[in-house]
């Protein structure tokens, strides 16, 4: 979705996120900003809960009540030498941006992009013109090569130098594939992605532990250095409202049709 958005398309830097709020009395929810044109900026986004689903109700000309952003620190980025960014799922979405930029910085840029399926293989065409290699994998071998990203990252890291890695994706897939990297003390960021609410390090809601340290992904991140991240915490906490979230679903389900646009 390109969502017209001077304030934040003018300021917007790789790795930075905006908070959207879609109607009056909508909950806030953060997307990444995985591309930049002009006055616009595109959202991707799956559709899972109760806002997601109200956001891709909408159509072109429509409005969304609040956008705030950019937020968040900008990608550490740098010429680093040869960079590897991955994107698991919904997670490719920010990959192009990260990948042209590292790009720009002077880097040679392999991109690794997995999904479960072909169906939910997002960018392809984006990532392949601004990586000088791309590897696609699915779960089901459905296209590319049949296993993960962690699988090529694996194979790739036995048979090269990479300096410096980047993965976006699923808080299981992003522990399991920065483990990979940590005996081979490569460089490793991932995009953390708590709850998160007002997005600007006030409520507290989007805590992880980095290094024995609690901090704010709103804030101080979302990227974070892979190898020092609690993920079972984080993983733990993004099942906190999980009933809630169930609860706001159905009864959006049982309303959509007769309230939307109101709730
Ligand atoms: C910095 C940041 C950037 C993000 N960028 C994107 C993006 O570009 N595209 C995208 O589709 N999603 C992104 N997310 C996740 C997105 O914010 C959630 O999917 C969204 O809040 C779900 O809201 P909902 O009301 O539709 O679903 P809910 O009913 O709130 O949740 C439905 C399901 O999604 C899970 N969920 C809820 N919040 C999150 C979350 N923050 N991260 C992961 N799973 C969650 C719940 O555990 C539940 O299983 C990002 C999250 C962060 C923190
Ligand atoms: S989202 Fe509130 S402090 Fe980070």
């Amino acid at each position: 979705m390109w969502v017209f958005a001077p304030h934040v398309a003018h300021h917007a830097k790789a790795g930075q996120f905006l908070i959207v709020r879609v109607n009056d009395s909508g909950e806030r929810i953060p997307l990444t900003i995985s591309a930049v044109d002009g006055d616009a900026v595109r959202i991707i986004f799956m559709a899972v809960g109760k806002t997601t689903e109200l956001l891709a109700s909408l159509h072109a000309g429509d409005m969304i009540r609040d956008i705030a952003g950019p937020l968040g620190r900008p990608s550490e980025l740098s010429k680093y030498g040869t960079c590897v960014v991955i994107g698991g799922g919904v997670g490719i979405a920010s990959t192009p941006i990260i990948a042209k930029a590292l790009k720009s910085a002077g880097n040679y840029v392999v991109g690794i992009i997995g999904a479960r399926n072909a169906g939910l293989l997002i960018l392809e065409d984006e990532m392949r013109a601004c990586c000088d290699e791309l590897f696609v994998t699915t779960d089901d071998g459905s296209k590319g090569i049949h296993g993960f990203a962690a699988d090529v990252l694996k194979a790739e890291l036995a048979k090269r130098h990479i300096d410096c890695v980047w993965i976006i994706g699923p808080a299981i897939m992003m522990k399991v594939t920065s483990g990979i990297t940590l005996p081979y003390h490569v460089k490793t960021f991932v995009s953390l992605n708590p709850i998160m609410v007002d997005g600007t390090g006030m409520c507290g809601s989007c805590r992880v532990q980095v290094g024995g340290r609690t901090l704010f992904a709103c804030v101080d991140g979302p990227e974070f250095d892979a190898h020092l991240v609690d993920f079972d915490l984080l993983m733990q906490r993004l099942r906190t409202y999980q009933p809630e979230e169930r609860e706001s679903m159905e009864h959006y389900h049982d309303h959509a049709c007769s309230c939307k646009g109101e709730r």
